[in-house]
């Protein structure tokens, strides 16, 4: 680790303010979000603010219709059936998984059969820790990893190195909460095989230089992996730029259904790698004691597919597509300016993480003095505020900051500057009942 170590819990400086009143003049457009009526739940709760779409999204209507009309329309089980509807069902995958490709930057044809449906980004890493890690891991073989990740792309590789004699190596932030090449020079070397690093922390929403680890993975022939599941809502992914190998999310954070993720992979490794499941539809054939296996993507697709919801996430692709990245990025950016400087203000509220609101993509992590992370949520709760507070599936990066908990509020471009007011407001009420003040 270089320089000094990333604050756990920090007051703003003078400097800091003064530049995130000036961005505040851009968060005056931010008064009741227009997006706000794409979304029915949130259209039918004006006195929620929703502040945790990094653990979930809101759906919009558009994504809540698109299931439904799977089921009314073309429900059938895709890939069995020789009868128009299963087609029907078959091709609403089709499409899906071609959209899918063409959001993270795939051109080419062939780049759709890359795109594996999985459940959630957990069970994606979870299948490249069993199928790929056990064909290259084995005794003083190391996996890179960030001390950011999210237990989902943390648990995974310490099975896989507890199975296979491998071990597990580290990156730590800086005091800027980045990871610099001589952090990543001094980790990655030749007895790397593969480096793993979550795209943005969904603690302090920092977004990892995973371009530049990749290349460095790839000098000494490591593949690199990504976990997108909180960059891919937040800004546009292009996976060849980005240089990685495999590439994992969640469609439920993307304004998605639950219960589907996606991982890309790089055709040559997928093709080379042996199942993860096995079951239906994922054979070419099957003897008394053996079975061949579909090629990619089929082979890691066993048993019938949340088809409903791949098609609804083709609808929220859409969506977010339509809305545009420039336009949700500049909300975002607005509100995480605001929400920094309004909780600044309080001098009982630490913020967790860099002090530049442009480093936290759509998440602001903080504490309040003296008052447990769960008491301070619950009480945000009474007052009509969602948040998160816990240890965000993140404990080794955690303990790293020293600290056992944290609240979090996150963002998406539907948010508006009432849901920060209530919020402060809420946390003002926190204060009041802890102190009396
Ligand atoms: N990974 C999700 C979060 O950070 C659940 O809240």
């Amino acid at each position: 680790m270089t320089g000094r170590k990333l604050q756990g819990e920090h007051m703003l400086t003078e400097a800091g303010r003064a530049e995130w009143m000036s961005r505040n003049a851009q968060a005056s457009a931010l008064a009741a979000s227009p997006f706000k009526q794409d979304f029915p739940l949130l259209a039918a709760r004006p006195d929620l603010a929703f502040l945790d779409s990094a653990a979930t999204a809101q759906r919009p209507s558009v994504v809540l219709d698109a299931q439904k009309s799977f089921y009314e329309t073309m429900n059938a089980n895709a890939l069995r059936g020789l009868y128009q509807l299963s087609f029907e069902a078959t091709e609403a995958i089709n499409a899906s998984r071609a959209h899918v490709a063409r959001f993270i930057g795939l051109k080419e044809r062939s780049d759709v059969r890359d795109i594996v449906f999985c459940r959630n980004t957990s069970e994606a890493l979870n299948l490249v820790a069993y199928s790929y890690a056990p064909t290259v891991l084995g005794p003083g073989d190391e996996v890179c990893i960030t001390i950011m990740e999210h237990h989902s792309n943390l648990i995974p590789w310490q099975q896989a190195c507890k199975r296979t004699g491998a071990s597990l190596v580290y990156l730590y932030p800086n005091g800027d909460g980045i990871i610099t090449e001589e952090e990543l020079r001094a980790k990655i070397g030749p007895r790397t095989k593969i480096v793993s690093a979550i795209h943005v922390s969904n603690v302090l929403g920092v977004a990892n230089d995973v371009k530049l680890m990749g290349s460095i993975a790839h000098e000494f022939g490591a593949i690199m992996i990504v976990d997108g599941a909180q960059s891919v809502p937040h800004f546009p992914i292009d996976v060849n730029d980005l240089g990685c190998d495999f590439f994992a999310f969640s469609g439920h954070k993307v304004f998605g259904p639950m219960g589907v993720g996606v991982l890309w992979g790089r055709h040559e490794l997928l093709e080379a790698m042996p199942p993860f499941l096995t079951g239906g539809e994922m054979i070419d054939s099957v003897t008394e004691q053996g079975a061949t296996w579909a090629p990619t993507p089929e082979k890691f697709e066993a048993g019938t597919q949340d088809a409903a919801g791949i098609y609804a996430l083709d609808a929220a692709l859409a969506y977010v597509e339509s809305v545009g990245f420039e336009a949700m990025q500049a909300r975002e950016r607005a509100l995480v300016a605001q929400c920094m400087r309004r909780l600044s203000a309080l001098d009982f509220v630490r913020i967790i993480g860099p002090e530049d609101p442009d480093a936290h993509h759509g998440v602001v992590s903080f504490n309040v003095c003296t008052v447990h992370p769960h008491d301070v949520a619950s009480i945000l709760d009474m007052d009509g505020v969602a948040i998160r507070a816990g240890h965000h599936c993140a404990q080794p990066l955690l303990a790293h900051l020293g600290i056992d908990l944290c609240c979090r509020a996150s963002f998406a471009f539907y948010n508006d500057s009432t849901d920060i007011d209530r919020l402060v407001d809420a946390l003002k009420h926190v204060w009041q009942m802890f102190h009396g003040e």
